[in-house]
């Protein structure tokens, strides 16, 4: 048997002729670049976040770095996040003119640490940016305390999030504003890259939109020097045909984390825990393991596909060094990193299937 990592292609199978109808009739319109699909995705996306406004971009990256600049970042303003997170979280604040300053993170939730944030501000400090790690939502109440005790704004990382809740509230709707990837393989993923910001806030709605295309108010008027960083309709038009599935997908995955939980209950493993505050949608499903390299490769051997999310922490990766943050700086997120395994996780994935991965699991332990 082989069990990938992710399985995109049985997704696509279950809901073939609505995929290539929703691509046919965009290029039927030539509605390529923005137009009508944009528009109504951004409007049922907005609707399904609970939030007034939804700007659609290229990609989760590209909402992270224009909400930044909505959000009013400056140069040398200072932004706090997890250390344990993609890299695209810290690249965007810099490329917004931002200071990357990091946390450590909660070693059950994998979140930013709430207790450790406020050591980390500043009188620059701007922006906190909790990561929704893996489908689950960071601690969200005592983050906004901080940041309304400091007047500083919270713009949620929801790349990996798209129908979590925290204490039955969407990610989303939680922040002064949130980022959506929709990077193929995420629980709401298009057929390329794609992105949306979603607020409450109009102004920084239309500065989003601004920003977004060449800081173009009207044809030839461009009030800002802005970015390419627009989504487009094929994208657009496929994510409105799959987000009527989101919630019946991401319940399948909880399903299927259920599964995991109840076949690895007996073996050397941490199993990921879901907080009381949350609603886990399982992105993706971290177990911790001793020897993870060696048993990540015997997996391999057996036709089991898996990842990690993330091995090297910003902090000790080359693009960050500048940082002077040594090993040792955030303990936690430096431990978790050399544990964490993400075993196959997809909706469609079958008991028979995760059945598999746990036998695969219990036999390079006995191996060992
Ligand atoms: C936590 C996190 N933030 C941001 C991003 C960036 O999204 P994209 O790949 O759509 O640019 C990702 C995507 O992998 C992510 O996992």
């Amino acid at each position: 048997m082989k069990v990938p990592f992710v399985d995109l292609k049985a997704q696509y199978d279950s809901m073939q002729n609505e995929i290539v109808e929703a691509i046919l009739r965009v290029v039927e319109d030539t509605a390529f670049v923005g137009g009508k699909y944009v528009q109504k995705f951004e409007e049922e996306f907005a609707a399904y976040c609970n939030r007034r406004y939804a700007i659609g971009v290229s990609s989760g990256t590209s909402a992270l770095h224009l909400a930044l600049i909505a959000l009013g970042i400056e140069k040398g303003d200072e932004v706090i996040t997890a250390a344990n997170t993609f890299i695209a979280t810290t690249e965007a604040i810099t490329h917004a003119g931002g200071k990357v300053k990091l946390v450590d993170i909660d070693p059950d939730s994998y979140t930013i640490d709430p207790s450790k944030i406020e050591d980390a501000t500043s009188d620059r400090t701007k922006v906190i940016i909790p990561v929704h790690l893996y489908g689950q939502a960071a601690d969200m109440d005592p983050i906004l305390e901080i940041a309304s005790k400091h007047g500083l704004k919270v713009l949620e990382d929801a790349a990996q999030a798209q129908g979590a809740e925290y204490k039955s509230r969407k990610t989303g709707s939680l922040g002064d504003a949130a980022a959506f990837s929709f990077y193929p393989a995420k629980n709401l993923g298009a057929y390329g890259d794609a992105g949306i910001v979603v607020t409450d806030d109009e102004e920084a709605a239309q500065k989003i939109r601004l920003y977004s295309n060449h800081g173009r108010e009207s044809a030839n008027v461009h009030l800002v020097e802005g970015f390419n960083e627009r989504l487009d309709g094929i994208q657009a038009s496929v994510l409105s045909a799959k987000l009527k599935h989101l919630d019946r997908w991401n319940e399948m995955r909880r399903q299927a984390a259920k599964r995991y939980d109840e076949m690895l209950k007996d073996l050397p493993v941490k199993t990921p825990k879901q907080m009381p505050y949350a609603k886990h949608i399982y992105h993706l499903y971290v177990i911790r393991i001793e020897q993870r390299d060696r048993i990540k490769e015997m997996l391999g051997e057996k036709g089991v596909g898996c990842g990690l999310h993330y091995p090297t922490p910003i902090h000790l990766l080359d693009a960050y060094k500048y940082l002077g943050k040594p090993e040792g700086s955030y303990p936690v997120t430096e431990e978790v990193a050399r544990e964490i395994l993400s075993l196959p996780m997809y909706p469609e994935i079958t008991e028979e299937q995760q059945r598999y991965v746990v036998d695969c699991i219990a036999e390079a332990l006995e191996r060992i």
